[in-house]
This record gives structure tokens, sequence and C-alpha cells, in this order.
């Protein structure tokens, strides 16, 4: 497998080509960004911890019957995957109300709502990624209706996969956000990451942050936050 050139670099992953065009290397980065761009840093070794915690967590997922477009971990920072098209939506998994919708709606960080909700998000930096819902989904071009109906039982199987094994680790999964993909078969494949950086992890006992807020709201200790992750991961998944 040759890695060839720079698809396309986002804020905390680059893509490249390869020899096969059905695949690409995901380099996973040690730059984070915030709030569209505005706040930005480089967290060592993010990128080495969040290829190690994604791959652990694409892994279980496809041993759960979720397809992704996860191949295999080449090193340290790079994966193989599935080349798709990225359906320009991201979709947000709320268990635990936080961060926008909490301000949005005036509700208090940490209440549990009685339902799961799903948010929609059109991926368009410069519109600064704004909330839509199926409807706009659809009259937008990204998505049909199917599809979205296959993308909203994906995302429920992928929260109850997850909460299941950050359960295990006494975490509770807060929220999540997660992005599919069309392979050139035409099949809907979970895509881009999972991994601290795209969910909210709270630890069962102390309500500790263990993820991407800690960057976001200036608490320290990023590192240390996702290495806690890692560890806890790899315990429960006996690696
Ligand atoms: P939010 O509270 O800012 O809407 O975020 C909800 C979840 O989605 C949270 O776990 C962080 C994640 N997220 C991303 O991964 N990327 C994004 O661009 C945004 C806005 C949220
Ligand atoms: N990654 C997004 C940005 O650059 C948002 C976030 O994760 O907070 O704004």
């Amino acid at each position: 497998m040759k890695q060839l050139e720079l698809l396309y670099e986002g804020n905390g992953k680059a893509l490249y080509r390869t020899d096969d065009p059905e695949r690409i290397i995901v380099r996973y980065k040690d730059t984070a960004t915030a709030f569209n761009n505005i706040k930005k840093a480089t967290i060592e070794n993010k990128g080495i911890l969040n290829n190690a915690i994604s791959t652990i967590l694409f892994r279980e997922l496809e041993r759960a019957g979720v397809k992704t477009h996860y191949i295999e971990t080449l090193n340290e920072r790079d994966q193989l995957c599935r080349r798709v098209e990225i359906i320009p939506l991201e979709v947000i998994v709320r268990n635990v109300i936080a961060g926008s919708m909490a301000q949005r709606l005036g509700i208090e960080e940490g209440t549990k709502p009685s339902n799961v909700i799903y948010d929609l998000c059109y991926k368009r930096d410069d519109l600064g990624d704004p909330l839509i819902n199926d409807h706009h989904a659809v009259a937008l071009g990204a998505a049909t209706y199917e599809e979205l109906a296959q993308i909203y039982a994906m995302a429920q199987k992928i929260n109850t996969v997850l909460l299941d094994l950050f359960g295990r680790m006494r975490i509770n999964l807060i929220d999540f956000k997660v992005e599919f993909g069309r392979t050139s078969d035409g099949e809907i494949v979970l895509a881009d990451e999972v991994s601290p950086d795209t969910c909210r992890l709270w630890d069962r006992d102390t309500n500790e942050k263990l993820d991407k807020d800690r960057f976001r709201r200036d608490l320290g200790h990023v590192r240390e936050a996702y290495g806690e992750i890692l560890s806890r991961l790899k315990k429960v998944v006996n690696e």
C-alpha cells in the first residue's frame, strides 16, 4: 500500500490517496480546534491517542455489526480506511443534555432527558455547521429520507454499543457526533472518527470530563484525560 498525495486536511486528521482507488490513509494529527476554528492548539500525541482509541472503537462497533470505513491500523498515527463520499451531515446523539443544547434551550448541563435526542447539522464550515432537520437535509440534497432512516438506525445501534462499552469503563457517554459515508457500491458506513474529540465522556464516579471539553473550556490535562480513556478501553477489551 503506497501513500500518495494529500486529499483533504481537516482539524484533527489528514486524508491521503493510496495506489488503491477504494482505499485512503487517515492520519490522526495533534491539532485541535473548537468553536468553528476560533480556538486552535497543538496537543502533543493527541493524534496517537485518538488513533488508538478510534481503532478499538471501530473494531468493537464492527464486531457488533455496525459497518464502518475502518480497515486496519497501519502505525501509531495512520489508519487504512475505505474511500467514501462523505454525507455532509453531522449526526449528534445526546443521552444527557450538555454543550450547545444546554445553552440553546436553557437547560442545565447534566439533565437526563426522557428520550435519546438526535440532532442533524449541515457540514458547512463557512456557515458554522448549522443545526437543521430531516426535511432540510433532503431539500439540500444531503441525503434521501430512506438514507436518513438508515443513518438514524445506525446511530441508535452505535449508541447502544458505545453506552455498553463506556459503561463497563465506568464512564457516562453524554453525547457524541458521527459522520457517515457512501462507498462506491452505495453502502452507507460509519466514517470519520469516534474519539474523545467527538464524544462527551464523564467519569461515572467523579463526573470529571475526559474529553475535548477539557480543551474547549480550558480545563487542562487534555492528554491525560485521553490517556485515561485509552487505558480503561484497553482493560475492557483485554488488549
Ligand atoms: P455540541 O454540544 O457542541 O452540539 O456537541 C455535541 C457533541 O458533538 C459533543 O460530543 C461534541 C461533538 N461535536 C463534534 O465532534 N464536532 C463538532 O463540530 C461539534 C459542534 C460537536
Ligand atoms: N471541531 C469543531 C471546530 O473546529 C467544533 C468542536 O469540536 O468544538 O469548531
